[in-house]
C-alpha cells in the first residue's frame, strides 16, 4: 500500500545502526552487554508466580507460563482479548466482533459493536463493590499533607465535574483541554470527559503558554481546566497566567475553567469561570454516556521527529482493556495493594498507570505532586513508608539523580512494604538497576524494566509476569507482554530472524491499547509507523534480541531524543531558535548525560551583521526554548559555528553533529560526501577550547 521508493527513502531516513545510536546516545551499557561475553546479573525473584488468569486458564488449563499464554494470545486473539474484555469491564452492550483491522489503510478497531463507559468502569462499579476503599491517595506536595478520594467521593466528584462540563454547553466527541496540577480534581476532570463522552487532551503543567496554544488549537478544543497554581519541590507555577496567555492566541476557547490548588487571588476574565462554584452547585448524580468501544477517550500530544507534536489518539474499550491488564499483569497487582506510580498525569505514564489501569482494576492509586528531590532526597522513600506502597514505579533518571546522594537517604526509611519496582521513559542502566533493585528494594523486590510508548497505550515488553523458575536479567525489558510480537527489521525493510541480532524495532501484531490516529491526520499516522516497514508497526527504537531471545533497547533511531525521560523532536528545539532575528541555522542533537540520560546541544549559525553580543544571543535563545516549549528544553550547550556540515545538496549531517556532542571527535567516520568538510575541523576546534 505504499511504494517501494516511498519506504527506501523512509527507511534511509531513520536508519542509524544500533551499535552507532549507543555509541553516541550513551547507552553504552547496553552494547556493552550484548558485545562481550561478560556475565549478566541475573536475578531470581524472591517469589516467582504466574500471575492467574483465571479468564485463560480456566479455559484452557494446559496455559500457566507466560511464554504459553503468550503464545496463545498471538495465535488466537479474538478467543484471548475477547474473554480478557468480557471479564474485566463491564459493557453497556456486550460485542460480538472482537477484532476489525484493516492493515491497508492502518484502520484498528477493537470491540467495535460494543459498547462502554469508562467512567463506570473506573468509578461507579467500584464504588458500588467498596465505596470506602480509597481510590486517590494525594500526596502534595508538601510531604505529611496526604489526602484521601474514596470510590463514593471520587464518583460523586466526578459527577459533579460531568455536570458542570455539560452545564457548559461541552458536547459528545468536543475537545476538552486540561492543563492542571497532579490533584484529585484532575483526574475526576479526565473521567468526566469520559463520562459525558467528551475527549480529554491532557497537556503536561511545564510547557509554555505558546506550546500550550498549538496544542489546544490543534485539537479545536472550546473548553479548558486549569487551576490558580500548580505548586512543585516547593516553587510555584502560575498555571492561570500560562493559560490566559495561552488563551489570547486560541479563537476557539470559549471557557475556563479554574480550579484552585493554592487559593491564589487570580485575574478572572469573561472567559473564566471558577471551579469549585460551580461543583458545588453540580448535582451528584450524572448518567453515563453511552460510549461506542472505537469513540475517542482522549488525545495525548508528543513530539515526533520533525514537525510539530502530535495529537495521539486512544479510543475507548481497547485503551482500557490494554491499562488494565498491563496493570495487573505486568506489576502482579492484587487487590489491597496500594500501588505507587510518580508520573505525572500530562504523560502517558500518568493517563496509563495513575489513572485508567489502576482504576480500572479498582486500586488505591497515588497522585504524586512533587518532585524526587523535595524537601530532600529521601522524600520518595519516606512517602513509600509513610503510605505503605506496594509498588513503586519512576523514571531511571529520578534513580541516576538520587543514587548519587548515598544510601542513607534510602537506608533511613522503612521500605518493607514494597513488592515490585518499575520504571520507565529510557534505559535503565545497570548501575541504577542495582542500585534500586539492591539498596531500594533490599535484594528482594520484583523490578520491572518496561519498555512502550505514548502510541503503544500501555506496556509493551517487560520481565513481567516471568515463567515459572525464570529469571530476571538486569537493565533490559526482556518478554514481550501478551498480544505484542516484536519483529527486528533491516535497513532494507527486511524482518531479522533468530537471536544475537540487532534491528528497527516493529512490532508484528496488533494490541488492543495501539492509538488509532494522529488526531486529524491519518496521514501522518501511517507515514510515521506504517510506511517504514509495511506491515509493521515502526516503534522509532532500535532493538536487539540476545542470545535467550530476550529484548534490549538500543535507543531512538530517529531525530527524537529523551531528556530527563521526556521525549523531544530536534526540530522543534530547532524551529523555537530559529525565531531568533539573528540567528540564520541551527542544528539540535542529544548527546549523553550522567543524570537526564540525553541533553540538548544546539549548533548555531549567526547571521553576519549583529547588534547583540553573542552571550546575549545564546541567553535569548534559552529563554525563547523556555519560552516556545519547556524548562526541559532548553539546551545545555549552545555552540556558535560558523557553518553547519552538510552535503552537497544541502542536508545536515547529523550524524557528524552528534559525534561532536558526545566529545568523540575522533569517531566521526566518512566525511568526503560533505560539500565543505574543513568545517568539520573547525567545529572540532571550537568545541575543544570550549571542553
Ligand atoms: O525511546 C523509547 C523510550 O521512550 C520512548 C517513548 O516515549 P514516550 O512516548 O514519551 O513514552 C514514555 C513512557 C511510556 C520510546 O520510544 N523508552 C520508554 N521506555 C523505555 C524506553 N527506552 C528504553 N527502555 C525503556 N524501558
Amino acid at each position: 500500500f505504499v511504494s517501494v521508493q516511498l519506504v527506501s527513502r523512509a527507511v534511509q531516513q531513520i536508519w542509524r545502526t544500533p551499535q552507532s545510536i549507543c555509541a553516541t546516545r550513551g547507552y553504552l551499557h547496553a552494547c556493552r552487554s550484548f558485545s562481550s561475553n561478560e556475565v549478566k546479573s541475573a536475578v531470581t525473584p524472591a517469589e516467582i508466580t504466574t500471575t492467574p488468569i483465571p479468564e485463560i486458564t480456566d479455559a484452557f488449563p494446559h496455559l500457566q507460563t507466560h511464554e504459553s499464554i503468550h503464545k496463545f494470545s498471538l495465535e488466537q486473539p479474538d478467543e484471548f482479548w475477547g474473554r480478557l474484555a468480557r471479564s474485566r469491564l463491564e459493557w453497556q452492550k456486550e460485542f460480538q466482533v472482537v477484532r476489525d483491522h484493516d492493515m491497508e489503510k492502518s484502520a484498528f478497531r477493537w470491540f467495535p459493536d460494543g459498547q462502554l463507559n469508562v467512567s463506570v468502569n473506573c468509578v461507579d462499579r467500584h464504588a458500588r463493590q467498596h465505596p470506602d476503599r480509597v481510590a486517590l491517595l494525594w500526596e502534595k506536595d508538601e510531604p505529611g499533607q496526604e489526602e484521601r478520594v474514596t470510590y463514593r467521593e471520587l464518583q460523586e466528584l466526578v459527577c459533579r465535574m460531568g455536570n458542570v462540563l455539560l452545564e457548559c454547553g461541552v458536547k459528545r466527541g468536543d475537545r476538552v483541554a486540561l492543563y492542571m496540577p497532579v490533584m484529585p480534581l484532575s483526574v475526576a476532570a479526565m473521567l468526566a470527559c469520559a463520562r459525558i463522552g467528551a475527549i480529554h487532551s491532557v497537556v503536561f503543567a511545564g510547557f509554555s503558554a505558546e506550546a500550550l496554544a498549538s496544542r489546544v488549537q490543534d485539537a479545536g478544543a472550546e473548553t479548558v481546566i486549569t487551576a490558580d497554581e500548580a505548586v512543585r519541590g516547593g516553587k510555584v507555577i502560575k498555571l492561570k497566567q500560562v493559560v490566559d496567555a495561552a488563551v489570547a492566541k486560541c479563537p476557539t476557547v470559549r471557557q475556563v475553567l479554574v480550579a484552585s490548588r493554592t487559593g491564589a487571588q487570580v485575574n478572572m476574565g469573561p472567559k473564566d469561570i471558577s471551579l469549585e462554584q460551580v461543583l458545588s452547585s453540580a448535582s451528584t448524580e450524572c448518567p453515563p454516556a453511552v460510549q461506542n468501544a472505537e469513540d475517542l477517550l482522549f488525545l495525548l500530544y508528543t513530539s515526533g521527529s520533525t514537525g510539530s507534536p502530535k495529537g495521539v489518539a486512544h479510543t475507548t474499550a481497547g485503551y482500557l482493556l490494554y491499562a488494565s491488564v498491563t496493570h495487573k499483569h505486568v506489576f502482579d497487582y492484587r487487590d489491597g495493594d496500594i500501588f505507587g506510580c510518580v508520573a505525572d498525569i500530562g504523560w502517558i505514564t500518568g493517563h496509563s498507570y495513575v489513572v485508567y489501569g489502576p482504576l480500572a482494576n479498582g486500586a488505591t492509586t497515588l497522585l504524586y505532586e512533587s518532585t524526587p528531590t523535595y524537601p530532600d532526597p529521601g522524600r520518595y522513600w519516606e512517602t513509600v513508608s509513610r503510605l505503605g506502597l506496594t509498588h513503586f514505579y519512576c523514571a531511571p533518571t529520578a534513580l541516576r539523580l538520587l543514587l548519587r546522594y548515598g544510601d542513607d537517604w534510602v537506608l533511613r526509611h522503612d521500605r518493607s512494604s514494597l513488592r515490585v519496582l518499575g520504571c520507565v521513559g529510557e534505559p535503565l542502566n545497570q548501575e541504577a538497576w542495582h542500585w534500586f533493585h539492591g539498596v531500594v528494594g533490599d535484594g528482594r523486590c520484583d523490578l520491572t524494566d518496561t519498555w512502550w510508548q505514548t502510541e503503544t497505550g500501555g506496556i509493551m515488553i517487560s520481565p513481567r509476569p516471568s515463567a515459572p523458575g525464570a529469571h530476571i536479567n538486569a537493565g533490559m525489558p526482556m518478554r514481550p507482554m501478551f498480544g505484542v510480537l516484536p519483529v527486528l527489521c533491516d535497513p532494507s525493510g527486511k524482518v531479522v530472524e533468530g537471536k544475537r541480532v540487532d534491528g528497527a524495532l516493529c512490532l508484528g501484531s496488533i494490541w488492543p491499547g495501539i492509538s488509532r490516529t494522529i488526531y486529524g491526520d491519518h496521514k501522518r499516522f501511517i507515514d510515521t509507523y506504517f510506511a517504514p516497514f509495511p506491515g509493521h508497526y515502526f516503534s522509532g527504537d532500535g532493538a536487539y534480541r540476545d542470545e535467550e531471545g530476550f529484548y534490549h533497547i538500543t535507543g531512538r533511531m530517529d531525530d527524537v531524543i529523551n531528556v530527563t525521560g521526556h521525549r523531544l523532536g530536534t526540530a522543534e528545539v530547532e524551529d523555537a531558535m530559529t525565531e531568533h532575528p539573528e540567528v540564520s541555522e541551527t542544528a539540535v542533537v542529544g548527546f549523553p548525560h550522567p543524570v537526564k540520560g540525553e541533553a540538548v546541544f544546539a549548533f548555531i549559525v549567526l547571521k553576519e551583521e549583529l547588534e547583540s553580543s553573542q552571550e546575549n544571543i545564546v541567553a535569548d535563545l534559552k529563554k525563547l526554548v523556555r519560552s516556545q516549549i519547556a524548562g526541559y528544553a532548553v539546551p545545555d550547550e549552545i555552540m556558535v559555528c560558523p557553518g553547519l556540515p552538510k552535503t552537497r545538496s544541502g542536508k545536515i549531517l547529523r550524524r557528524i553533529l552528534r559525534k561532536v556532542a558526545a566529545g568523540q571527535p575522533d569517531e566521526l567516520g566518512d566525511i568526503s560526501t560533505l560539500a565543505d568538510p574543513t568545517i568539520v575541523q573547525t567545529i572540532v576546534n571550537i568545541y575543544n577550547t570550549q571542553h
